[in-house]
């Protein structure tokens, strides 16, 4: 069952302080912005916003003249955001609270460009991308990222630890994690596929420091809850020292994630969407 909207937030509520520790968020979100190429004067949607990384990015890539607006659901990471904001004195950013998958007060046709950086795995697909694609101008662009399915090779294995305790948890990156899943909910939402290309991201051994906790706090694994203090100690001793034996036994193996970025164009006309 896919997590709650309040699970969610809670999580990322929780998760707030530590997530730009990661340095691999901050380079996955960047490559998304330069792939997306914002030009000056443009106005971008920066979907699930988090602490802010590929609204900066836009925002220093478009220019003064560009405005980006930055929404997320959770209050810890928007605060986060806007500390940012206010030491780089970006004054073209806003940043708001609300459903990323439901923006009603926003104007249909109102970006040119529509980002969301590892933000589609917490969405309903469909129903954001639809809103997406109403909020864009004919001929405007969408660009999000995703894991492919099975990366990262950390949690990965802490899915195959945790059915070790009776846990079946599913891959969250499942649903868009091949190319061809993402042109098809692309197409689906009503988008031209115009660039799906897979590459990789490097994490550093620092940042699967933050592995345990980034699992178990995260909004797809809460079924951990339903284990004993007991259990929690000996499956967190187990799966750290079993990460400890892979980084050190396969090194690149562990740290490289293969990753998804897929852009699509809105239609300039609703037959475009045929192609
Ligand atoms: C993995 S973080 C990605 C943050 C940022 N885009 C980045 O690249 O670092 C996912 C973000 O999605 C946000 N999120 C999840 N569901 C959301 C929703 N329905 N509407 C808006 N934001 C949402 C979370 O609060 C969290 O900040």
């Amino acid at each position: 069952m896919p997590a709650s909207r309040e699970t969610i937030e809670s999580a990322f509520n929780q998760r707030a302080t530590t997530y730009d520790n990661n340095s691999w968020h901050i380079r996955y979100a960047e490559r998304l912005v330069e792939l997306a190429a914002p030009a000056a004067g443009m106005r971008i949607l920066d979907a699930a916003t988090g602490t802010g990384f590929a609204a900066i990015a836009a925002a220093r890539a478009a220019g003064p003249t560009a405005h980006v607006l930055g929404v997320d659901i959770s209050d810890g990471m928007l605060s986060r955001a806007r500390q940012s904001m206010t030491s780089l004195g970006m004054t073209n950013v806003d940043l708001i609270k609300a459903d990323a998958a439901s923006l009603p007060n926003l104007d249909t046709g109102s970006f040119d460009l529509v980002l969301c950086s590892a933000g589609l795995l917490y969405l309903p697909i469909r129903t954001a991308l639809r809103e997406w694609r109403r909020l864009l101008k004919p001929g405007g662009l969408v660009a999000f990222s995703t894991m492919r399915e099975g990366f990262p090779v950390a949690a990965r294995l802490f899915r195959e630890q945790a059915s070790h305790y009776g846990l079946a948890l599913t891959d969250p990156a499942t649903p868009l994690g091949m190319p061809s899943r993402c042109r098809q909910e692309l197409r689906d939402a009503g988008f031209i596929p115009a660039q799906v290309v897979t590459e990789t991201v490097r994490f550093s051994r620092a940042d699967l420091e933050y592995a345990w906790q980034a699992h178990t706090q995260g909004p797809h694994h809460d079924a951990i809850a339903a284990l004993s203090p007991t259990q929690v100690a000996t499956f967190r001793a187990e799966y750290t020292s079993t990460l400890a034996d892979l980084l050190n036994t396969n090194e690149d193996h562990a740290l490289t994630s293969e990753v998804i970025y897929a852009l699509g164009r809105a239609g300039r006309q609703e037959t475009d969407t045929q192609l």
